[in-house]
């Protein structure tokens, strides 16, 4: 059956950029986001892997541990890291999962038959520290991924877990949020919301955002 979000990321050991990885113990205590790509020496893939590894440090900033899968050996993502260093100008600094056995994909269904019977679509898994999948997202090979996008829903989810909001459409960390419509109570909300908020319609309460 296919993955669905607050199911336990399925658990897998395979070889890697950095050595054989055993899923659960690389995530460990952490959020993660696990992302595939269709194949190797690929023009897209190439820049979005570029564009991970110089975002490192805001992932690391959220407790977070990024992940790549490509269905080829590590032998072959080890010759294109070259390619991606040299024309990314970046160091690779996480690891590419290899999956020749498409292990890892056919676990987490990242092989869409009608897009490609072989390689696997642009999947995003959002993983929080209790290994559940809290968000999942999916583009075709020929789009390439909006890095900012993963981040914004990684600040979504961990701030949504500590405060009774949640984000509305196109919202960044720092902008007004909306409180969850279960909480009504006016004791409550006075004091999970010291700042006040504004009520647009009953269901429809901004609140600047909580934790700022
Ligand atoms: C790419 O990463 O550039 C790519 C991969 C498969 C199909 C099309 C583009």
């Amino acid at each position: 059956m296919a993955i669905q979000i607050g199911d336990i990321a399925p658990d897998f050991t395979q070889e890697s950029t950095e050595g054989p990885v055993h899923f659960h113990d690389y995530i460990k205590g952490k959020w993660a986001v696990l992302f595939s790509h269709p194949k190797d020496f690929t023009p897209v893939c190439t820049t979005e892997l570029g564009a991970v590894a110089k975002l490192k440090g805001e992932f690391e900033k959220r407790n977070c541990r990024v992940i790549a899968i490509s269905v080829d050996d590590a032998k072959s993502h080890k010759g294109w890291i070259g390619d991606i260093e040299e024309t990314q100008h970046t160091k690779m600094n996480f690891p590419i999962l290899a999956d020749p056995d498409r292990k890892v994909a056919d676990l987490y269904g990242m092989i869409h038959p009608n897009a490609n019977d072989t390689l696997t679509v642009r999947s995003v898994f959002f993983i929080d520290p209790n290994k559940k999948i809290r968000a999942m997202i999916t583009y075709p090979a020929s789009t390439g991924r909006n890095f900012a996008e993963i981040l914004r829903v990684l600040d979504s989810l961990q701030l949504t877990d500590h405060h009774q909001v949640a984000t509305p459409a196109d919202w960044k960390d720092g902008d007004d949020c909306v409180i969850v419509p279960s909480l009504t109570d006016p004791e409550e909300l006075k004091k999970k919301f010291p700042k006040g908020f504004k009520a647009l319609k009953p269901y429809l309460r901004m609140t600047p955002q909580p934790n700022r």
